[in-house]
Formats: structure tokens, C-alpha cells, sequence
């Protein structure tokens, strides 16, 4: 209790005098409580934190009504959340918090490859395969033959980088989102050869929707907003002495590239998938339906000199 009375004095800056709490005088209060030995970045946050939540507080005048509706919202997403299933990342990613944080903290010099949202259906350690494989391991979808070479900014190719790539199939859907469905499918590690190129057979990438059956989905149907992303392929890319890329190349012309549910979509992510008619295919094979073929470069940022492609 004593401490109690001391820190409160402290935070109302008033000696000697009990702090008189009301909606202005409280923000100096919690932040008051942050003890020096905090560590400082720490500390940093949440002042700022609770500083901007006051704020708001203060601007919508929340009431208690609302408070107790946004602690159950917080409490569903939270219990919706497990290792398939990102309820929080999902909040934060249509929230635009997610595009956000990565705007501010990948930018790039002119000339790499832009970042994008991470999202929730990354699995680490995909199965490895071989240039040219097709990935697919089964996913529905008209194939799709993907090609291109990662450089560095001075156009020097990168071997052996580690190429990590994964899509939703035709129906929409991440093969994590599949119960019961153990194996990896359309999605994979690859590595750049000696020249730095990377090539694979997948299946062609649709529009999907984010999962929006829990609560980040009622919330969306509640401001009128579409829970659709545009058509994409995830790449995360690593190699020695290289910033990470985490990036989508999306397809041209297909629906909501203006309307990204998650804010993603960059302009120089944008590229052509190109329909072939039935017959030969990339790599010697022929094709007895439509195929599509996406050629895409990407472009690492040397100069930050992180190694984390081991
Ligand atoms: C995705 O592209 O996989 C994704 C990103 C954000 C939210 C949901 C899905
Ligand atoms: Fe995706």
C-alpha cells in the first residue's frame, strides 16, 4: 500500500498529496508506475502505448458497455488462436498493422524487391526439392511453371540462396487449412543454382478469401469490408550476407488487387501469368490442358549483411 501511495504521488507529480484520478490525470499515473530499471525500449512501448489508447479512449468516449464487448472480442480472438490457426495475425493484418510494421521496417533501397505481409500460413522447414520439381504434391489448380533469377542490387547473382514458397490452391485454401492433411502441398524450399535462377511446376494462384468464420471475420462483415486477398505467391528468401525478402508477387489483371483485404499489394509486385494452350511445356513435358508460366526476377538487398540462409 505504501508503495502504492508513493508511486501514485509520483505519477500526479504533486507531492505530498494523493493523486485525484480522473480520465486526464490517469494517463501520467500508469505511466508514472514504470520503474526506472524497466528495460528502456520496453518501456518506450508501452508508455506510448498507453499514452495512444488513452487518447482514443478519451476521443470516442468509450464507455464501459463497449469496453466489456472489445475484452470479449480480444478473449475470442485469442481463444481462436493456435498453431493453424492466426486469429491475432489476422487482426492485426486487417487492421493494416501488419503492412505497416513492414513498410516502416523492410524498406529497401530502389531497385529490390519490395516486402510484403508475412500472413499466417508460413510453415518452416517445407519440404526441399529440386529445381524444376513440380510442388504441388496434388493441390488443385491448372499448372503453372514459375522461373527467375535472384541478384543482388549489382546485379550479381545469388547462388545457392534459399527460395521458401507457398500458395492456396484452386479452391482457395493453404494445405494447412485442410484437417487431417499431413503432407506439404504447393508449397516448398528450393535453391537458387550456380547462376542464381530458381524454377518450379505449381499451380496456377486464385483469389481467396481469409479465413473470416471467427471473430476478425464478423468484425470485417460488420464495417462492410470483403474478406478477399488478390491472387498471389508467397516467397521468403534467404542467403548469406543478404537481407531477408519476405514478399508476394501477385497477378496482373486478377480481382481485388485495388481491394486487398490485408493492404499488401504493391505495384512493382505485380506480374503476368501467361496462358498456353494444351502442349509442350517448360522442361521437356507436355501438357494436355492449359498451362500458365510466370517469369519473375527478384533483387536482395546485399548491403545489410545478415546471413540466415543456413
Ligand atoms: C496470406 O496471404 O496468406 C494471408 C495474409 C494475411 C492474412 C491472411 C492470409
Ligand atoms: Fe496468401
Amino acid at each position: 500500500m505504501e508503495h502504492d501511495t508513493i508511486q501514485n504521488r509520483a505519477g500526479a507529480g504533486a507531492a505530498g498529496e494523493l493523486a485525484d484520478v480522473d480520465e486526464h490525470t490517469i494517463t501520467a499515473l500508469v505511466n508514472g508506475r514504470i520503474a526506472a530499471t524497466a528495460a528502456p525500449r520496453l518501456a518506450q512501448i508501452v508508455a506510448a502505448l498507453t499514452r495512444h489508447l488513452h487518447d482514443f479512449a478519451r476521443e470516442v468516449r468509450l464507455d464501459e458497455d463497449e469496453l466489456m464487448a472489445a475484452i470479449a472480442f480480444m478473449t475470442e480472438v485469442g481463444q481462436m488462436s493456435d498453431a493453424r490457426r492466426q486469429e491475432c495475425i489476422l487482426l492485426s493484418d486487417v487492421l493494416g498493422l501488419s503492412m505497416l510494421v513492414t513498410a516502416q521496417s523492410r524498406r529497401k533501397p530502389a531497385g529490390c524487391t519490395e516486402a510484403t505481409v508475412f500472413g499466417p500460413f508460413h510453415v518452416p522447414d517445407s519440404p526441399e526439392h529440386a529445381p524444376g520439381d513440380d510442388i504441388a504434391n496434388g493441390a488443385p489448380g491448372a499448372p503453372c511453371f514459375v522461373r527467375g533469377v535472384v541478384r543482388t542490387l549489382d546485379g550479381t547473382p545469388v547462388a545457392g540462396a534459399k527460395i521458401e514458397v507457398w500458395q492456396a490452391d484452386e479452391a482457395g485454401c493453404y494445405d494447412v487449412q485442410y484437417a487431417g492433411l499431413e503432407q506439404a502441398r504447393a508449397r516448398a524450399t528450393l535453391r537458387t543454382d550456380a547462376h542464381g535462377a530458381y524454377r518450379f511446376r505449381s499451380i496456377v494462384a486464385s483469389p481467396y478469401p481469409i479465413p473470416h468464420d471467427g471473430p476478425v471475420g464478423r468484425l470485417l462483415a460488420a464495417l462492410g469490408r470483403h474478406p478477399w486477398r488478390p491472387a498471389h505467391l508467397h516467397f521468403m528468401i534467404t542467403a548469406d550476407a543478404c537481407e531477408p525478402l519476405i514478399t508476394h508477387v501477385f497477378r496482373a489483371g486478377a480481382p481485388y488487387l485495388d481491394a486487398d483485404a490485408v493492404f499488401g499489394v504493391r505495384q512493382s509486385l505485380i506480374a503476368e501469368w501467361r496462358l498456353h494452350p494444351p502442349g509442350p511445356g517448360p522442361g521437356g513435358v507436355t501438357l494436355a490442358q492449359p498451362f500458365y508460366t510466370l517469369d519473375f526476377d527478384f533483387v536482395l538487398n546485399a548491403s545489410a549483411g545478415v546471413s540466415e540462409s543456413a
